[in-house]
């Protein structure tokens, strides 16, 4: 038996799933960091693989871009594959002035404006959290790897494009440190679903002051956020 979007056998996917947007973000970091690979899912494209990291088993999925993606990989990888920890490893906006480019976020929780996220509490608000020993376990990592991050609450968004006046501002001044598409609808589902889950962040540019960082430079700090992630595994 396999899922809709998922053409894994049972047994294939690892408990603790790392979760990038990009299937080939998926494809490179098990080519590069893990051994022993099987590549599971090419059904869309979306690849996925699990491997072993010193000697633990952990899987890499790409979840494609936005909530509506991504919710259907959380959802059928916790349902059918009994997944027990999803991690996001993305990117992200920062909407705070002092934060740089590169920096490394660890989502505490995720405000938001998806539809599919509000249609689940009747239009009420849920503050979608993150797993706290997940949080607490990636934040002691990081600083045992002396790679500094920084901790606070994203939002998640539906659009990528909107031409809304001074959109972020009031986000900015509640403290929320970064805007994303997918994290939001991770944590709920996860919830739902009596799964962990966690979002660390790159900052590949900032909304405030309009920076974008490089390809190369995004690179770098990305392999900063993996280590995290796959020690976190
Ligand atoms: N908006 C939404 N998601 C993002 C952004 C952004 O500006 N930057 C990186 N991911």
């Amino acid at each position: 038996m396999s899922s809709i979007h998922i053409e894994a056998k049972i047994g294939e996917i690892a408990e603790t799933v790392l979760l990038p947007g990009d299937p080939l973000r998926a494809k490179f970091v098990a080519d590069n960091f893990l051994t022993d690979v099987v590549c599971y899912n090419k059904v869309r494209n979306m690849f996925g693989y699990t491997g072993m990291y010193k000697g633990k088993r952990v899987s890499i999925q790409g979840s494609g871009m936005g909530m509506g993606s991504a919710a259907i990989y959380v959802n059928e990888l916790i349902t059918t594959y009994k997944v027990k920890n999803v991690i996001r490893v993305g990117t992200c906006g920062a909407i705070q002035k002092n934060i740089k480019l590169g920096q490394v976020l660890l989502a505490m929780s995720a405000s938001g404006d998806s539809g599919a996220n509000a249609a689940y509490f009747n239009g009420m608000h849920y503050a979608a959290t993150a797993d706290f020993d997940l949080l607490l376990r990636a934040y002691q990592i990081a600083k045992d790897l002396n790679i500094h991050t920084i901790q606070g609450s994203i939002f998640s968004t539906d659009t990528f494009y909107d031409d809304i006046p001074n959109r972020w501002d009031i986000w900015e001044k509640h403290g929320i440190i970064g805007v994303e598409m997918e994290s939001q609808i991770l944590f709920t589902i996860a919830k739902r679903l009596g799964a962990k889950a966690l979002s660390l962040l790159t900052v590949s540019d900032n909304i405030v002051t309009g920076e974008a960082s490089a390809a190369k430079e995004r690179e770098q700090s990305y392999m900063d956020m993996m280590k995290i992630a796959l020690e976190l595994a």
